[in-house]
């Protein structure tokens, strides 16, 4: 069991590079990033990371995005929770170099059980380079 697994509840930090990834590799070669490492998604619509997020019972919360874009335009993504986009994505402004980390919060609705939460480039630049997301 990870430490990050609650008993009840859907609070807790889920790792970037303990996601599912589709089109994206776990580097280590920018500095200031959580647990051992960050999501270098490939710069292309559709690349993404998926998480899955256990909730105790169907209830709203927030998921924050911790990321870095060291370029100078936007790198937006689609969120996706339980195959439905949420509403407003972040867009994942510049965050001056790749060394540097914010975090964008949204708000989402998770079901009680299993939830599929996912971060899908939307654009052929890519999304940022993913942390981890945290669910409070
Ligand atoms: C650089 C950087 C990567 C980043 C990539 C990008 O190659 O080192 O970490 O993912 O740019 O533009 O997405
Ligand atoms: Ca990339």
């Amino acid at each position: 069991m990870r430490g990050y697994q609650l008993v009840s509840g859907s609070s807790g930090v889920y790792q970037a590079e303990e996601a599912r990834i589709s089109q994206g590799v776990v580097e280590n070669n920018h500095t200031g990033y959580s647990g051992t490492g960050f999501v270098n998604l490939t710069n292309i619509a559709g690349s993404y990371a998926e998480w899955t997020v256990r909730a105790g019972a169907a209830s709203g919360a927030t998921l924050d995005l911790r990321y870095a874009n060291g370029t100078t335009v936007d790198r937006p993504m689609d969120i996706t929770v339980n195959g439905t986009r949420v509403a407003a994505g972040p867009s994942f402004a510049p965050t001056a170099n790749w060394d540097t980390w914010t975090t964008a919060s949204l708000p989402i609705t998770l079901k009680a059980g299993a939830n599929t939460i996912r971060a899908v480039s939307s654009t052929a630049d890519g999304g940022p380079n993913l942390d981890k997301i945290t669910i409070h």
